[in-house]
């Protein structure tokens, strides 16, 4: 029997902006909110810091299992430590992407998943939140944008957070990203079939937030 708790699925590619969609979606629901990315970032980062390579599966397996993580606000600490920043660097997103490649990895990250399923209900974003983790969400959305659109959305957040970058390295790096989170066996990024498309293109952040907002009103009020 599902569980009562809401919860609202924002997946898609790389730089769409689920996050920040996600955040503010919440933030009008009063509503938990779960970065899945942030899982697989951490994972990722603790590798680097021990030096494990992607070649050593069981051991990538036990980091994901055991992160010792707080969500706490805007802010994401590991055994105590603000890692927030760190986790955003491109070479931890692009190790991410190959630790997320890793069935037994996949599997030791459901479960923690599962748990920021909280009332009064949740807003998770990822890739495979729709289609694994929440089979059952009361909304499904695919959040997409131009290549174009996203490397543009990635420049300008790095540089506001002081890192160098360059906007067709990005676009590089992009599509190498998306194409491996696409192909992959093991949850591919792929809409669930339930799932409401939504281009943010041509969109703010306001008027991508109220698109969801008004299909969660609808789904709800139809009920
Ligand atoms: O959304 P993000 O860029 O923070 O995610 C980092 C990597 O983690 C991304 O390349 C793919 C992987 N990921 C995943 O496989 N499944 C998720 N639910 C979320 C992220």
């Amino acid at each position: 029997k599902p569980s009562a708790i809401p919860v609202i699925t924002i997946d898609g590619p790389t730089a769409s902006g689920k996050g920040t969609v996600a955040c503010r979606v919440a933030a009008v629901l009063g509503w938990h909110v779960l970065d899945s990315g942030a899982l697989y970032r951490l994972t990722a980062l603790t590798c680097i810091k021990r030096g494990i390579g992607i070649h050593q599966v069981g051991q990538i397996a036990d980091a994901a299992a055991y992160l010792d993580v707080v969500f706490k606000g805007d802010e994401i600490l590991m055994h105590g430590q603000d890692v927030t920043a760190a986790i955003r660097q491109e070479a931890v997103g692009e190790f991410a992407s190959r630790v997320a490649a890793l069935e037994p990895v996949r599997a030791a990250l459901l479960a923690r998943q599962r748990e920021f399923r909280q009332a009064p209900g949740l807003v998770a974003d990822g890739r495979d939140m729709g289609t694994v983790v929440f089979p059952d969400a009361h909304l499904k959305v695919f959040l997409i944008a131009s290549a174009r659109a996203r490397a543009e959305r990635r420049y300008k957040q790095l540089i506001e957070k002081g890192f160098s970058a360059n906007i067709d390295e990005i676009s590089r790096d992009l599509e190498a990203r998306d194409a491996r989170d696409s192909q992959r066996l093991h949850a591919p990024l792929t809409p669930a079939q339930d799932a409401l498309r939504l281009d943010s293109s041509a969109l703010d952040v306001d008027q991508t937030v109220n698109q969801v907002l008004d299909w969660y009103k609808d789904r709800t009020q139809a009920v």
